[in-house]
């Protein structure tokens, strides 16, 4: 008797969870603890803290000091993005402070393998960002040293901006590359996520989404700025499962 076909293989992204990762850059810091604890309580699954020197963008932000605010106010994994112009110079504070991920920018430097070992050897998990118009050959020697890509879908500096549809088709082929070499490298993206772009993105590879006006300038409050993000992602995991 022929013995009936096997399913078909999941593709590893299905089995990905999807994570939103607020951004604090976008939160009232008059009230940070409770901004905070509102966000964790929706089930956010990280915090973001978005390092900016005024060099490497131009805006200047928060230090390495808000991780370790951060670090007071949640019990979740913490990411430390360093739009800086020197990344080795906030990597052990980033560190020491709390973060749990390091994202270092590969334009920003001309020895990403040592910020790399740097970030690993402060006991952070290393993560590379580019920004939109940064060629994915940049990531080659590095992708496998690396836990988490970050796609900006916006040129970084400021929150509030809109996502640029044209990085949808980068990030398709940049799941192609991660999956073509079967490995495991999550893909974060970061700007202008909000309840008409995080579907898209998400069809086009990504699964961990940073987000910062869409949770903490919600006119509701962060609950609901997460619960809309949500629910675009389970309808979306619905529809797959059905399929
Ligand atoms: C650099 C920052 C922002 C922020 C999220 O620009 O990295 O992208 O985290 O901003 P929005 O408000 O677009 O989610």
């Amino acid at each position: 008797m022929k013995r009936p076909a096997p399913p078909p293989p999941r593709s590893p992204r299905r089995a990905r969870p999807t994570l939103i990762v607020p951004s604090i850059l976008a939160a009232d810091f008059g009230h940070l603890a409770d901004q905070v604890a509102a966000a964790e309580e929706a089930g956010a699954d990280r915090f973001q803290v978005d390092i900016m020197d005024g060099h490497f963008v131009p805006n200047l932000s928060m230090g390495p000091m808000f991780v370790a605010t951060l670090r007071r106010l949640t019990r979740l994994p913490i990411e430390a993005h360093l739009m800086t112009a020197r990344p080795q110079d906030w990597i052990r504070a980033a560190a020491d402070a709390g973060a749990d991920w390091i994202i270092a920018h590969a334009e920003a430097t001309s020895f990403l393998d040592r910020i790399v070992t740097s970030i690993t050897d402060a006991g952070a998990r290393p993560a590379v960002a580019l920004n939109p118009a940064t060629p994915l050959c940049l990531l080659d020697e590095i992708l496998p040293r690396v836990g988490m890509v970050l796609q900006m879908t916006v040129d970084p500096g400021w929150g509030g901006q809109r996502f640029l549809d044209h990085v949808l088709d980068k990030l398709r082929r940049l799941r192609a590359l991660i999956d073509s070499r079967g490995m495991t490298c999550e893909i974060e993206i970061d700007g202008g996520v909000e309840t008409d772009t995080i579907g898209a993105a998400a069809m086009a590879g990504a699964n961990i989404f940073v987000a910062g006006s869409a949770v903490f300038s919600h006119p509701g409050g962060p609950a609901a700025g997460l619960a809309g993000l949500r629910a675009v992602l389970n309808g979306q995991r619905r529809a797959r499962n059905r399929r």
